[in-house]
């Protein structure tokens, strides 16, 4: 059976803006975010506090915050570290993510830290965001496959994601980073958690595009339980340090089918479909959405 509602967890102004060549204003992130709200998109994730040589395209974190008091949805942000999450609550941020590595390659190559390091180094951030009243995600990326380890053992996968889980995340966000997972592969993961005693209600799916399986993906993530859906608006983003990743799944997209399975989720594709239309135009690219391009004669 299929939900009757899906949350969309928006992550295009902070997975799709971090790969984008272009550095955005940031008046016209500001914009977007709050397109995408009245668009009926309840959470945007609206930046990161990393380090801004690693990710200059969000090194404006501190400008944009202010820019959206009274936006009415949830703004999650992305935190490494202590560093990140004062930056964070200085801003009055409600709700964070960390980011986790299945594979050690990429934990290195993200965060400059092993598995072990990385997870020693978010423990302290959660137990403080959680004291301080904050939701926290956990993100968990290279679930399925890593451009320099090739598949990953479904085992590494739920080991890691139990101690994501462990250290007090509300959420956990299975990332196929580079988008090689197929719908078999992603129904015998969440089995495998469920297994491992990860409930179906704390796990969301987090699809990049690559070869094309997001959508089949999140269809095989729906039947098995799953009702939060990570995509973003026109189909942006990739991630800077890992070369093989594409756009994510295009929220465009998503909508479409949900919309035609009668499934909810409060957003408006016609004003969504506007919004990345003129994204499109600031980065000076038309959006790769197969949605967006039908919709708006791109
Ligand atoms: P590091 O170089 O090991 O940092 O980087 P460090 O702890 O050794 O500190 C070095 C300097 O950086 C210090 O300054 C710190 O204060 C400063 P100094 O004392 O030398 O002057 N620093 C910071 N400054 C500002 N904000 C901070 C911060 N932290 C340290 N938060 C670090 C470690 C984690 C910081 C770095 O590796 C980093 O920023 N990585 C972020 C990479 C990133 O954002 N990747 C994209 C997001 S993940 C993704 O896209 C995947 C996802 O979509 C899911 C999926 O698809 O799988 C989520
Ligand atoms: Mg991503």
């Amino acid at each position: 059976a299929l939900p009757t509602r899906v949350r969309i967890h928006e992550v295009g102004p902070r997975d799709g803006l971090q790969n984008e060549k272009t550095i955005v204003p940031t008046e016209v992130k500001a914009e977007f975010i709050r397109r995408l709200a009245a668009a009926g998109l309840d959470t945007v994730e609206a930046t990161s506090f990393v380090h801004p040589k690693w990710v200059p395209q969000l090194a404006d974190a501190e400008e944009l915050l202010p820019l959206l008091e009274g936006v009415p949805a949830r703004l999650p942000v992305l935190v490494p570290n202590r560093r990140g999450l004062d930056r964070a609550l200085a801003l009055g941020a409600r709700e964070i993510a960390v980011f986790g590595s299945a594979t050690e390659s990429f934990a290195r190559a993200n965060l400059n830290r092993s598995v072990d390091e990385s997870l020693e180094m978010f423990a302290p951030v959660v137990a403080t965001a959680r004291e301080a009243g904050l939701r926290v995600r956990g993100y968990l990326s290279m679930c399925f496959g890593d451009p320099w380890e090739g598949a990953v053992p479904l085992e590494r996968t739920v080991r890691v994601s139990r101690r994501l889980l462990d250290l007090g995340c509300d959420e956990l966000s299975l990332g196929d980073t580079i988008g090689v997972a197929t719908p078999g592969h992603v129904t015998a993961l969440l089995t495998a958690l469920n297994e491992a005693g990860v409930p179906t209600d704390r796990l969301a799916v987090h699809f990049h595009d690559t070869y094309g399986q997001a959508l089949a993906n999140t269809l095989a993530a729906l039947r098995h339980g799953v009702t939060t859906v990570d995509a973003s608006a026109g189909g942006l983003g990739g991630c800077p340090y890992a070369k093989s990743a594409t756009g994510n799944l295009a929220t465009e997209d998503l909508v479409w089918m949900l919309d035609g399975l009668g499934i909810a989720t409060g957003v408006d594709l016609g004003r969504l479909t506007a919004t990345s239309v003129w994204m499109a135009g600031h980065l000076g690219r038309p959006s790769p959405s197969r949605t967006v391009r039908a919709l708006s004669h791109q």
